[in-house]
């Protein structure tokens, strides 16, 4: 059992407040992404977690107990660091049992430990090498590694993969995950990758500005962002966000571009009554946005509207359209063969029911 709770847990450095009264519980066994752009607080959140850090304040709980002045080795936490930090002149089995000798471990215990947990790693032939024999992928196991052996209740990830090039960092992913469900703990993962959170977390906690913005599964997040800066900051291509008047004709609502009008789904026309003759932002990502000439007929009740297609991205498994209605630009992501091709004029349909609509001054979504 380890869950974490925190309540109301605010930091300042001097006058400056970096993390804003924030509520957060994390499940025993969960795996919670922390994740936001660059300085947003999700290392001064893990080191406040970990007792690095003061907390000036609110409440931390593992497990029920209130830790706010427990020491860090009390704690039962391990963590993880972006520069692995290990020790170059000791050996990848002395690593691993630096910490364990230091608490007084028998030397048969630290043995099994550090065995098992190499085996668990797939570093068992590694265990008499130097960190400098390593490569980046090996490093960053070491540093896990070392972690597992004193068996704590939680597991702190700072950023553990910013170092590795690309197609490690995709193949570490998947490798802490299934060792996520092979040790069935819980973990708190610090990330600023959109698509680490996404593909890693059973809950994500998007952060800005010291602020929590939404914390729950990857699917809700995406499909159910409650504010303009989650919509944006999940999911790439990222979300496009045009300006729109409500209008009113003929008893119906629309959502008017000014070269196009969209109709807004159903369960949001109520509220949308409040907004006639205002300004509201339309999000719509670049899945929901199709090419109507390869449109299936059965589902084209969608309006569908004109624009130039400015640049063609090819990815190999689709492709990327950059369209222009001459006011906004918008992506949208369509199959491979596509044949589309620059400055042609194309027709779109917007999948009006997977939209967004968000209030243009408090960004929240309208829903
Ligand atoms: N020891 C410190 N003293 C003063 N400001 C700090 C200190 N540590 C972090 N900060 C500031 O707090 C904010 C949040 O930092 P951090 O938690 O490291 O963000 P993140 O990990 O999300 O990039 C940043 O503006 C950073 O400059
Ligand atoms: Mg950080």
């Amino acid at each position: 059992m380890a869950k974490v709770i925190l309540k109301n847990v605010s930091k300042s450095f001097g006058k400056t407040q970096v993390v804003k009264n924030i509520d957060l519980e994390i499940k025993d066994k969960e795996f919670c992404v922390l994740v936001g752009p660059s300085g947003c607080g999700k290392t001064t959140t893990l080191r406040m977690v970990a007792g690095l850090e003061e907390i000036t304040s609110g409440e931390i709980y593992i497990d029920d107990t209130l830790v706010n002045d427990q020491a860090p080795k009390d704690r039962d936490i391990a963590m993880v660091f972006q520069s692995y930090a290990l020790y170059p002149h000791m050996t990848v089995y002395d690593n691993m049992a630096f910490g364990l000798k230091l608490k007084g471990y028998p030397k048969e215990e630290i043995k099994e430990r550090v065995e098992k947990a190499a085996e668990q790693l797939e570093i068992t032939k590694l265990l008499q090498r130097l960190p400098k024999e390593l490569s980046g992928g090996q490093k960053q196991r070491v540093a896990v590694g070392r972690c597992i052996v004193r068996k704590p209740k939680v597991f702190l990830f700072d950023e553990p993969l910013s170092n590795l090039d690309a197609k490690l960092r995709v193949q570490m992913r998947a490798e802490l995950k299934k060792l996520h469900q092979r040790l069935q703990t819980t973990i708190i993962y610090v990330t600023h990758d959109q698509i680490e959170a996404m593909t890693m977390g059973d809950k994500i906690v998007v952060m800005k500005d010291g602020i929590i913005h939404q914390a729950a599964d990857p699917i809700t997040v995406y499909y159910k962002p409650t504010d303009k800066f989650i919509a944006g900051f999940i999911g790439t291509p990222p979300m496009n966000f045009m300006e729109c008047t409500v209008i009113k004709r003929d008893g119906k609502i629309y959502l008017d571009e000014g070269t196009f009008a969209v109709t807004p789904k159903e369960e949001i026309v109520d509220k949308l009554e409040a907004y006639i003759n205002k300004k509201v932002i339309l999000g719509i990502r670049p899945e929901d946005i199709y090419d109507r000439f390869y449109y299936s007929k059965a589902r084209t009740e969608g309006k569908t509207l004109m624009a130039t297609i400015e640049i063609v991205e090819p990815v190999g498994s689709e492709k990327y359209l950059f369209l222009t209605t001459g006011k906004n630009t918008f992506t949208s992501r369509v199959e491979a063969q596509n044949k589309a091709e620059v400055n042609q004029d194309i027709e779109v349909v917007f999948d009006m029911k997977k939209a967004h609509v968000f209030d243009k001054e408090t960004e929240k979504t309208i829903s």
